[in-house]
């Protein structure tokens, strides 16, 4: 099979016309756009076109972005944690198990999720595979330097103010489980879904989030999982994700490699890229694991995906909490809800179907763990739930099977209880 390799480096010869409905104008803000073009895709080794329509550039693994930032530019890759705990592996035995009992278990597949894009190639060992950003990416974002950012600090469940008379109309909506301690990472594996987006500017993600430092204006944040973000991306694809902050979201961090921050040691999985296959009602089931640790030697937070592929990490000096360790963790889903005509979203979160509903239907996290002060990996305690508004979206553990700690969460959204 021969792989489809794009090798001109398409980012030089990219025209100067203004986009339709673009919001930026003018030839500075043009010219401003193809400088940021060019900072965020580097002069790739291979190219290579996925079905779904991106194109994965395979970098450099020191010309990746991360390189960019002044407190990296000296910066030694670490091409694997000094410390591995023997847990790490764990995760070989347990997403192979089987859903709960009470469920039908010919519905669970307990196949790998796949890139499309490896079907048409692979990116050499010393490179990553990088999706590339397009024009169109950038001037879908509301200005360039708010590309690839979040764009509030209400992007974080704050379980502490469930004040329901408090909740904006037009924000951001979660329905999460959380502990509260001191932890040294988390993982869980997270059912995959492709909830629908009513507005372009709406999404609807899950992951987890490690929170360090209190609700202010220096929240740090890791965070990763998978999302459907149309504004984002361009479509309505259900792609695996990173985030990272250390200011609340205002000037630090941003999604996946768009700016200086994570650094990707693998070769194998592109952040950004869609995954597949997709969980259907009463279908096939399918589902990642994520872990992220702190590496107790360097300090920094690894991450793992699926069976033992180390994807890279978040240097330590990113961050200022987080130095030390994190003092929330939270797993679950959150949308965007923009109250178009008044209304609420039907943007889904989740499968769009509530927790109720169980195994087949609605959207779980099972084999949520944290990583304690001894550097164990363990069940979590006093696992707390949250959600704005339970009629629209809805959180609920469940105690059936051998999933270790396990939700169910999600819903529709707009309904006659959520209007
Ligand atoms: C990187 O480190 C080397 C050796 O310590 C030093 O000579 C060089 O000036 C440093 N470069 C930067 C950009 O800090
Ligand atoms: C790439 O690295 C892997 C793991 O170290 C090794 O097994 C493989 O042979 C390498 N491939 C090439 C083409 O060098
Ligand atoms: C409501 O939220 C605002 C802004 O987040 C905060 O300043 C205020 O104290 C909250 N009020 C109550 C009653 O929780
Ligand atoms: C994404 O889905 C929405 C409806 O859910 C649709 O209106 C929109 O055209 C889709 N966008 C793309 C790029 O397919």
């Amino acid at each position: 099979m021969k792989p489809f390799m794009v090798v001109l480096y398409l980012f030089t010869a990219v025209s100067f016309c203004n986009a339709g409905g673009s919001r930026f104008s003018g030839s500075q803000q043009n010219a401003e756009v193809m400088k940021h073009l060019k900072r965020l895709n580097k002069r790739p080794i291979r190219s290579i076109q996925s079905p779904d329509g991106d194109i994965i550039d395979c970098i450099h693994i020191s010309h990746q972005p991360a390189f960019d930032h002044p407190f990296l530019k000296n910066h030694t890759i670490q091409m694997r944690p000094n410390y591995h705990p023997n847990w790490i592996n764990d995760m070989n035995i347990k997403v192979t198990s089987s859903p709960p009992p009470s469920s039908s278990s010919s519905l669970y597949k307990d196949k790998g999720i796949v890139q499309l894009w490896h079907v048409n190639g692979e990116c050499p060992n010393g490179t990553i595979p990088v999706r590339r950003t397009k024009k169109e990416d950038i001037l879908r974002a509301t200005s360039v330097k708010r590309y690839g950012k979040k764009k509030s600090f209400t992007t974080v469940a704050q379980p502490s103010s469930t004040d329901p008379d408090n909740i904006s109309q037009n924000s951001h909506q979660h329905a999460i489980a959380y502990v509260k301690g001191e932890y040294y990472g988390a993982k869980a594996t997270m059912n995959v879904w492709n909830p629908k987006i009513q507005q372009i500017n709406e999404f609807s993600l899950s992951q987890i989030w490690i929170l360090g430092g209190s609700f202010g204006s220096d929240l740090n944040s890791i965070e990763a999982g998978w999302q459907v973000n149309p504004d984002l991306y361009g479509d309505n694809n259900t792609r695996l994700f990173i985030y990272w902050t250390s200011d609340a979201y205002q000037a630090t961090g941003c999604y996946n490699l768009m700016c200086s921050g994570f650094i990707q040691t693998n070769n194998e999985i592109a952040i950004g890229g869609s995954i597949s296959p997709i969980s259907e009602l009463h279908g096939s089931q399918y589902d990642i694991t994520i872990l992220i640790w702190k590496d107790p030697e360097e300090g920094n937070w690894w991450m793992q995906f699926g069976n033992g592929k180390v994807l890279g990490y978040w240097p330590s000096t990113l961050f200022s909490y987080l130095t030390k360790s994190a003092s929330l963790i939270e797993w679950g889903g959150e949308v965007v809800n923009t109250a178009a005509n008044g209304q609420h979203t039907t943007t889904q979160m989740g499968s769009g179907e509530f927790p109720e509903e169980g195994f087949g239907k609605a959207s779980y996290f099972r084999y949520m763990e944290i990583v304690d002060e001894s550097n164990s990996l363990r069940d979590p305690k006093d696992i707390g739930i949250f959600t704005e508004q339970s009629n629209c979206y809805n959180v609920q553990m469940s105690t059936d099977g051998n999933w270790g700690s396990h939700f169910y969460y999600g819903g529709p959204g707009r309904n006659p209880n959520c209007p």
